[in-house]
């Protein structure tokens, strides 16, 4: 058989923004039909090379030969007429409109050159939904009360709404839960059948034997291996071209358990809860303890950690640190005892997107670097420098604007936040969301340290391994409830997915 064309052949591409060369010479070539993985570490490149193929950035150099023509798409729009969609890392619906406005945004559907009703729009959009298997999403309904997996689809619906021949998915399954992943997979699977190409980017290494045909690496806005077979290459080798060195992938060592009596918790939950989301739910953290809640998207795992937090308000039971019992729903009183949450939604909880690096990490700490009114910046600068080294943020400059990060550098500007500030319990919502392989290691590792020494941890991940490897003990959510809790080395992945899904009605 002789190879097809390649549908899209991005040659050279360069791209600089101002004092970063985010693009430096990028080649990648999809096949139709194929499923196409862009791998690399955060800041390599690959949302930046997607955003240049979607028509959001202008190359600097470089050539786009899309289905053998040269093509240079201007806008989102542009792209999409050709028959690219992207699913962005940050998706971009507009919450405030329905399902069916926002899949047929900016081109209604038309019928003999006419724009057709509002009732059109719906149906079609029921067929797009129904064509990716969630029949169940209703069309009217405004996108800021879907659920994050809800969001994706729609994202989808509306790349289908095109005559698309290339979906280009930007880390789509961070936000998702296995089953969730499962059922993306599936999509990816119908779509490659019907000939679409995906070019498919994640940190989560694994995936890509699953469902990837070739992978492309880039290091440092360059490609480093083009088109390599997904499922014969090693994750070994392509962590190799990924950071230019060999990786230990491990999960750090857990500390062998004190002799003599334990020491006193310094995180108490005593029966706290909040109707429709969780059961009452008790808990004790004692200090050097790292603690894993295991559960799917919904099982109340991000609602009890805002709640420990103060965020939101208990509807029974209370929280104490060292003993004293704190003002419910009160985030100054928790932030007081000791208490830090890295939160889930970077962008929306965490981060000040107009100021720079070290403004954010010191956020929480700024009156340590004041002094009779005075900021005394250098300071500032080299506490934040000294966090974010430790955790290898990139770029290393301080001044640099935190909106021009990678999505996994702001995760940890976040995380060095925290550290600076040196909080008695931290409680991790999705640490390594988006953190690509390398700097995971470091984290777990930076986790542990802090933990051995005398940091307690409450840790909510997706990544049944991640909580597995790192927690000492593990509590399995379901529905709300606790469901299970043994020491983690006593529980395996599978145990653990039974467990959380169990009757749950797809399990
Ligand atoms: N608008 C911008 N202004 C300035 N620099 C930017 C901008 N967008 C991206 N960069 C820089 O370009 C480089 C590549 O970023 P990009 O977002 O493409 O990385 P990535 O490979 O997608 O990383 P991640 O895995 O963390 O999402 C980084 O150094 C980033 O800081
Ligand atoms: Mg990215």
């Amino acid at each position: 058989m002789a190879p097809e064309p390649p549908l899209l052949t991005m040659s050279g591409i360069t791209k600089h923004f101002p004092g970063v060369r985010a693009l430096d010479g990028v080649d990648l070539e999809v096949a139709p039909g194929e499923v196409h993985c862009v791998l690399g570490q955060n800041g390599a490149g690959k949302s930046t090379l997607i955003k240049v193929l979607a028509g959001a950035h202008r190359p600097d150099g470089g050539t786009i030969a899309w289905r053998g023509e040269t093509v240079a798409p201007a806008s989102p729009i542009a792209a999409m007429r050709l028959g690219i969609a992207t699913i962005y890392q940050e998706l971009d619906l507009v919450e405030g409109l329905s399902v069916a406005e926002n899949v047929f945004l900016g081109h209604e559907p038309t019928s003999a050159g006419f724009v057709v009703r509002a009732g059109a729009a719906r149906s079609a959009t029921v067929g797009l939904l129904e064509r990716l298997g969630h029949g169940e999403i209703d069309p009217g309904a405004p996108v800021g009360e879907l659920s994050a997996a809800q969001r994706q689809i729609v994202s989808m619906a509306r790349a289908l709404s095109h005559e698309v021949r290339l979906i280009v998915m930007d880390e789509p399954s961070a936000a998702l839960d296995p089953e969730e992943v499962r059922n993306l997979f599936r999509t990816v699977g119908d779509l490659t059948a019907d000939g679409v190409a995906v070019v498919y980017i994640s940190h989560r290494l694994e995936e890509i034997r699953r469902i990837g045909d070739r992978v492309t690496v880039i290091k440092d806005g360059r490609t480093v291996a083009g088109g390599l077979p997904a499922k014969s290459t090693s994750t070994d080798e392509v962590v190799r071209l990924m950071t230019g060195r060999d990786v230990a992938y491990v999960f750090p060592e857990r500390p062998d358990p004190p002799a003599g009596p334990a020491a006193e918790p310094v995180l108490r939950v005593e029966g706290l809860a909040r109707e429709g989301e969780f059961a009452p739910f008790d808990l004790e953290l004692r200090p050097g303890e790292i603690v894993g809640l295991a559960g799917l998207v919904g099982s109340g795992r991000s609602e009890i950690l805002e709640t420990v937090y103060g965020a939101r308000r208990p509807g029974a039971g209370r929280v104490l640190v060292d003993g004293v019992a704190l003002r419910p729903g009160s985030v100054p009183a928790a932030v007081r005892a000791g208490l830090g949450l890295a939160p889930e939604e970077r962008k929306a909880q965490g981060l000040l997107l107009m100021e720079s690096v070290t403004r954010n990490v010191t956020l929480s700490t700024l009156s340590r670097f004041s002094r009779a009114g005075w900021l005394d910046r250098r300071r500032e600068r080299s506490a934040a420098r000294q966090e974010t080294r430790g955790l290898s943020l990139r770029p290393d400059d301080p001044d640099a604007a935190i909106r021009t990060l990678s999505g996994g550098n702001q995760q940890k500007a976040v995380l060095a936040r925290w550290l600076l500030r040196g909080c008695k319990v931290l409680l991790l919502d999705e640490p390594t969301r988006g953190v690509d392989i390398g700097a995971r290691a470091e984290l777990y590792a930076v986790i542990r340290r802090l933990a051995d020494d005398g940091l307690a941890v409450l840790l909510v991940s997706s990544e049944v391994p991640e909580v597995l490897g790192l927690a000492d003990r593990v509590l399995v959510l379901r529905e709300g409830r606790v469901v299970h809790t043994a020491d983690a080395r006593e529980l395996d992945e599978h145990r653990v997915l039974d467990l959380v899904m169990e009757g749950s009605p797809t399990a």
